[in-house]
């Protein structure tokens, strides 16, 4: 072995025994150390440097790697049992070149196929067996060959059948979850009573199906989905799409957006449209199931011991990468947000090239230990900002990067929130702040001033012909020092001019989102501008009375009773004013018909709970975040929470989302 094996060889044993850590983290003690993310990648990895270089390793070394294994066992508290079939895992592919290899394997035994596509859920695998109609056991994967006996568990899951039409005795399978919306809430509850919060839906519900005690099983309301039956010829069914109507018919939860599909043109349109589809659902997909739906072939095409070659798991590339930190430094945002980020080595990460990737804020720094220097975890996902998200390597002491103490553009010293969660620079004279602020105030979410990029405007703050927002309405006096501005001809000065002009034809709430008040983002400056209606009422308005609504917390009350409190601010203000713009709401209403009417939504609704909240507001009805004496009534899904038994002791009336929706149709 030279010195390059060796070192590929360290590698992985390294990689082995770190994802060991891991599994057992995730599956043991329900608390997992990475994301699936970072799991994911180093598991390919490790794969493939096994496959590459397994002349490297013995045969105990290749037999025990954790890429071997099915799952890690369970610690057991319950009573074990062995499963009468195997409950498999199932093989993962990354690309489409990988499903067309499984279907080629498939080719070689028949050609008469199509198959059933479906999410993948994040959940837990789980037996349910029924006899004579009745639910008798229900029991976990475990390792696959043994699970563990949750049967009183299973018993307090709200949508899973305790009785059935059919009476032969029948094993079914599926996953246990719980569902995005009932995951918030159980935070919410936590945060209110000083607990910490659930890492995720998917531990969350591995945590509470191996409760000891079910009447916590029973509160935290747990969802689930079928999707499979054992020895289904047995029981007359033929192919994956007749079990699901088996299941649908036995009133079992089966997941909507399966498809069946004849080719791999299918195939790869469902995949694609799954990142689209997958942000409609109300729990955690993370990839996409793909099965031979005819069930007679099976047999033939067989299994390994881990996997069978009938189906497969497709799951989204892991846009991951190692790379070196090279310098940590801060910037500033319009509120005066720190914000710390990474110079990093150039790092391609699905065809851009990254040098510079974000790190939040200081305790994110401290938390995951990081320091220039370090090799990294880097991620680069759609639209958003690369972001490191880990340490290679992790240290065995506290080793990050010191705090830096002061603005770089003004020399003030950093104010930590009250929460120590961000930073700030406070001083309202910062150059960069004010700079930041005006780029924000004359970009298309806020006032739209044509092409005024962040170049130009940085300009015309340089050259002092804008120190304020204000300043902006009185370039039109200015034109002379414009055209000497940088590449601007005549054309282009009037059709800024112009866009100036017509701004003062926006709504309150585009006007509240340009300046840049700490955290009014655009959705709080529209509700606020619903409710304080002219800029006139702006100075006066009563804001601590915005308490009552969803939308409005008291953070936000405090940082817009602080801004007003500025006199600055004030002057900006009565300077608009003075100026003639009185900028008013313009609503975007359809109806009045929940005029007055405050609505508490809970539980699991059969579309995101955004879609109500959109709706209830459409029709000017507002969300109300807790029971009270002066809640209307109170919106319930499945699964509700404590919500619901308040509503029931105040005697709130309790509606369903068919009853809000002939409300709507009743009155029009
Ligand atoms: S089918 C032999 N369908 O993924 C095939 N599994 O990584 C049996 N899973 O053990 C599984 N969603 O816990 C199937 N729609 C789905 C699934 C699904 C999630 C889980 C299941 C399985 C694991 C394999």
């Amino acid at each position: 072995m030279n010195a390059k094996e060796k070192n590929i060889r360290e590698e992985i044993l390294n990689l082995q025994k770190k994802i060991a850590e891991w599994d057992n983290a995730y599956y043991n003690l329900d608390n997992p150390i990475v994301t699936d993310e970072i799991y994911d990648t180093e598991f390919i990895r490790l794969q493939k440097l096994e496959k590459q270089y397994s002349y490297l390793l013995t045969y105990e070394e290749v037999k025990n790697s954790p890429t071997q294994k099915i799952d890690a066992k369970s610690l057991s508290i319950f009573d074990k049992v062995i499963h009468k079939k195997p409950m498999l895992s199932l093989n993962k592919a990354y690309s489409i070149e990988e499903i067309k290899k499984f279907i080629k394997n498939i080719e070689k035994y028949t050609n008469d196929f199509s198959f059933l596509i479906e999410p993948k859920i994040d959940g837990l695998s789980i037996s349910l067996t029924y006899e004579n109609g009745k639910l008798i056991r229900g029991v976990t994967r475990g390792d696959g060959i043994t699970g563990e006996d949750v049967t009183k568990n299973i018993l307090q899951i709200n949508d899973i059948p305790k009785e059935i039409e059919y009476k032969h005795k029948i094993e079914l399978r599926g996953e246990i979850y719980l569902s995005i919306s009932r995951f918030n809430e159980l935070n919410e509850e936590n945060l209110k009573n000083n607990l910490p919060p659930l890492a995720n839906p998917r531990n969350a519900a591995a945590g509470t199906l191996r409760q000891l005690d079910s009447n916590i099983v029973s509160q935290r309301g747990l969802s689930s989905f079928i999707y499979f039956v054992v020895d289904a010829p047995s029981h007359n069914i033929f192919t994956m799409e007749d079990a699901f109507c088996f299941l649908k018919k036995n009133n079992f939860h089966v997941v909507k957006d399966y498809k069946l599909a004849k080719n791999i043109n299918q195939i790869e349109e469902y995949i694609n449209n799954f990142p689209e589809l997958k942000k409609t659902f109300d729990f955690e997909a993370d990839g996409v199931v793909i099965k031979l739906n005819e069930i007679k072939w099976w047999n033939k095409i067989g299994q390994t011991q881990k996997f069978p070659h009938y189906a497969i798991a497709f799951k989204f590339e892991p846009n991951i990468e190692i790379t070196t930190i090279k310098k940590i430094f801060i910037t500033i945002g319009r509120t005066g947000l720190v914000t710390y980020n990474g110079q990093v080595k150039t790092v391609e990460i699905s065809g851009s090239k990254i040098n510079f990737a974000t790190l939040n804020n200081f305790n994110y720094i401290k938390e995951l230990n990081l320091n220039v220097g370090d090799e990294v975890y880097i991620k680069k996902a759609g639209e958003i900002i690369p972001c490191i998200i880990g340490l290679v390597n992790p240290k065995g002491k506290p080793d990050y990067f010191k705090r830096i103490e002061t603005c770089p553009y003004c020399n003030s010293k950093l104010i930590e929130s009250e929460t120590f969660l961000e930073e700030y620079c406070e001083n309202y004279n910062c150059p960069e702040i004010i700079k930041k602020q005006l780029i924000h105030f004359s970009s298309k979410e806020c006032m739209n001033f044509f092409s005024m990029g962040e170049k130009i405007v940085e300009k015309l703050y340089e050259n002092k012909l804008i120190l304020n927002p204000l300043d902006f309405y009185n370039l039109k006096n200015n034109k002379n020092e414009l055209t000497q501005l940088e590449k601007l001809g005549t054309k282009s000065i009037m059709k800024i001019l112009n866009s100036i002009e017509d701004s003062k034809k926006l709504g309150l709430d585009k006007f509240i989102f340009a300046l840049s008040i700490k955290h009014i983002g655009q959705k709080v400056a529209s509700f606020i501008a619903s409710k304080v209606q002219k800029l006139s009422e702006f100075l006066k308005f009563d804001f601590d009375s915005l308490i009552q609504y969803n939308e409005i917390g008291p953070k936000i009350i405090d940082s817009v009773k602080k801004w007003l409190s500025v006199d600055n601010n004030k002057k900006l203000i009565n300077d608009f004013l003075n100026s003639g713009m009185n900028f008013e709401h313009i609503s975007n209403i359809k109806s009045k018909l929940l005029d007055g009417i405050n609505i508490v939504i809970t539980g699991t609704l059969s579309k995101p709970r955004n879609y109500f909240e959109e709706l209830i507001k459409a029709n000017n009805g507002n969300i109300v975040n807790s029971v009270s004496k002066k809640t209307s009534y109170v919106l319930c899904g499945e699964n509700p929470g404590s919500k619901l038994d308040k509503a029931n002791e105040l005697n709130v009336k309790v509606i369903s989302e068919n009853d809000l929706i002939d409300m709507l149709k009743n009155k029009n």
